[in-house]
């Protein structure tokens, strides 16, 4: 039994399969075949943060493959109310064929799995958002080919989705340029967890935008720290993705954002609803990729 909480829980290989099942998903919906491997499949998605995209993609991803999904709002749930995790672990797992959880610290979701007799997905803690960067990748190949050795520049907050992508780097072999202000740097999110030789820290976020073949951004403020919303918006001044920040990108540079968006703030309008966005086809890839996941967790390779 596999589960996915972390980008490095599977491997490139996996991946690699990962992404031509998704190709071939993604193929078929558009051409409204029905392909329903998961029936009698039940998934149960419990969520402690908002959601629109996670919830939608794995929702109607598990409804198209044939099975069901049941959303569990923890302000509705026992586990909300400070049920232990390792009970609602065994519990929940002992009705369900799959568990996918987005929550706040990561050590949950660990915990959660530990006592779960199902795989269980990360569905974004303030550590990870594996799922998001599987289906930034898959876009990426989508539209350039293989990301190896490839230079992507992350702007703004050393969140949850830039260690993500510091995890990624490694698998797939590109780098990772980061920079963010002082205070909010892979520094303070234990850049040591990380391999060096994937990233490279910049002070000046024009100096790490040079070359890139990718420049992304995500909001100044995750989910869970919205007290420090002004602070963060003086903090993160002069860190805004604009046209003339992505002039110094490579010409065929793509322009990712995991969404919502903030126009204005980590990016301009001009630049997320420009001719080197994709972010729209990003988003709609979360769909394709977790169902080639779900998939893969219920029934391993597909021949
Ligand atoms: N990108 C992403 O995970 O979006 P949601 O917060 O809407 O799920
Ligand atoms: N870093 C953001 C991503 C939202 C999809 C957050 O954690 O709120």
């Amino acid at each position: 039994m596999k589960h996915f909480l972390q980008f490095k829980d599977l491997n490139r290989e996996e991946f690699e399969y990962l992404f031509s099942r998704a190709s071939w998903i993604k193929k078929a919906h558009k051409q409204q075949q029905q392909y329903k491997p998961l029936e009698n499949r039940t998934f149960a998605m419990i969520f402690d943060k908002n959601s629109t995209r996670t919830r939608l993609s794995f929702e109607a991803g598990m409804q198209q493959l044939g099975g069901a999904a049941i959303y569990l709002a923890n302000r509705d749930t026992q586990f909300g109310r400070g049920e232990p995790v390792e009970d609602a672990a065994r519990v929940i797992s002992s009705m369900v064929d799959l568990v996918m959880i987005r929550t706040h610290e990561h050590k949950i979701i660990e915990c959660f799995a530990d006592y779960s007799s199902v795989p269980v997905i990360n569905g974004l803690t303030d550590a990870n958002h594996p799922c998001q960067i599987m289906s930034d990748i898959f876009t990426y190949v989508e539209n350039r080919g293989s990301i190896t050795g490839k230079t992507i520049a992350w702007i703004g907050d050393a969140n949850n989705m830039c260690s993500t992508w510091l995890q990624a780097a490694k698998l797939f072999d590109f780098t990772v340029n980061v920079s963010s202000p002082p205070g909010y740097d892979i520094e303070s999110v234990g850049a040591e967890k990380y391999d060096c030789k994937y990233y490279k820290k910049f002070a000046c976020p024009y100096d790490a935008v040079k070359n890139a073949d990718l420049v992304t951004t995500d909001v100044w403020t995750s989910m869970g720290f919205e007290k420090e919303i002004e602070a963060r918006k003086k903090d993160f001044a002069g860190f805004c993705v604009n046209t003339e920040m992505m002039a110094g990108a490579k010409n065929d540079a793509l322009f990712m954002h995991c969404l919502p968006a903030h126009r204005g703030e980590e990016v301009s309008a001009d630049v997320i609803d420009g001719p080197q966005s994709v972010v729209w086809q990003e988003a709609e890839n979360r769909l394709h990729t977790q169902k080639a996941l779900m998939e893969y967790l219920l029934l391993g390779k597909k021949e």
